[in-house]
C-alpha cells in the first residue's frame, strides 16, 4: 500500500483522537511510529497492521473502521487534490478516473512493484462495474467512498456488491449507478 493511505490512517486518529492516540495506534500495530512517504509502496501487512491498530483505538469493529475511513478520505481528498476533482467534474468523471490517478501515484521508483486493485470491467454512461482485489479486504472502504462520492458531486445513484472476495469470489464486484442530480431542496 502506497505511504499516502497509510498516512490518511495515522492522520484520521490524530483529528480524531489527538496526538498520544497516534503512540498508542504504532504500539498496537507493533510498529515503529514514523511517517510515510507518499509515493513509495510499503508491503501490504504494514498497512493491514495499521489498520487493525486503528480499530483497537477507536475500539470499532473493521465495518466501522472502513466506513470511517471512508468518511476521512473524501474529507481530506478534495483538500488535497482539488484538481482531481474539479477535473473528473462528476461522480462518473472521478470513478472512472480510479484506475488512472492510483496507478499514476507511485514515484517511480516504486512502479515495479505497483499491481492494479481496482479495475474497471464495464463503463456505460449509466453505470460502471468495477473488481476489486486485495489483500487489504477493504471493499467496504470502496462502497462508501463511491457513495459519498455521488454526495460530493450532487448526484442520485446507486452502490452495491455482486461478489465479495470474503465469500470466496475471486474478486468483490462493485457496480455503481448514476441516476442524474439530486433535486434541488424544495423544488
Ligand atoms: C483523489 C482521488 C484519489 C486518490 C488520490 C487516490 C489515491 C489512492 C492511493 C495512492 C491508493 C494506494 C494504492 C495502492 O497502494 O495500491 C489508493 C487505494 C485505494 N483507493 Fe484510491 N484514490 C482516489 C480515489 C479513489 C476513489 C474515488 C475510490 C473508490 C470509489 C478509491 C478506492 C480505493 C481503494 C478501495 C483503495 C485500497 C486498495 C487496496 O486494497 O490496497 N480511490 N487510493
Amino acid at each position: 500500500m502506497m505511504g499516502h493511505i497509510n498516512n490518511l490512517v495515522v492522520e484520521m486518529v490524530r483529528d480524531s483522537l489527538g496526538a498520544e492516540a497516534v503512540d498508542r495506534l504504532f504500539a498496537e500495530a507493533g510498529l515503529e511510529a514514523r511517517r510515510y512517504q507518499p509515493e513509495v509502496i510499503y508491503p501490504e501487512e504494514e498497512f493491514q497492521a495499521l489498520f487493525r491498530g486503528a480499530q483497537a483505538v477507536f475500539g470499532v469493529a473493521a465495518d466501522a473502521a472502513e466506513e470511517a475511513f471512508a468518511g476521512y478520505f473524501m474529507k481530506r481528498s478534495p483538500e488535497m487534490f482539488p484538481a482531481i476533482f474539479e477535473q473528473a467534474g462528476s461522480a462518473r468523471g472521478l470513478i472512472e478516473r480510479i484506475p488512472t490517478i492510483h496507478r499514476n501515484f507511485p514515484a517511480s521508483a516504486s512502479q515495479g512493484d505497483y499491481r492494479d486493485k481496482v479495475v474497471i470491467t464495464e463503463s456505460r454512461p449509466e453505470r460502471i462495474v468495477l473488481h476489486y482485489m486485495s489483500p487489504n479486504q477493504l471493499c467496504e472502504t470502496l462502497q462508501h467512498v463511491a457513495k459519498i462520492t455521488l454526495d460530493y458531486f450532487g448526484e442520485r445513484g446507486a452502490v452495491r456488491e455482486t461478489s465479495c472476495q470474503k465469500d470466496g469470489a475471486p474478486h468483490c464486484n462493485i457496480v455503481v449507478e448514476f441516476h442524474g442530480a439530486k433535486e434541488p431542496v424544495g423544488a
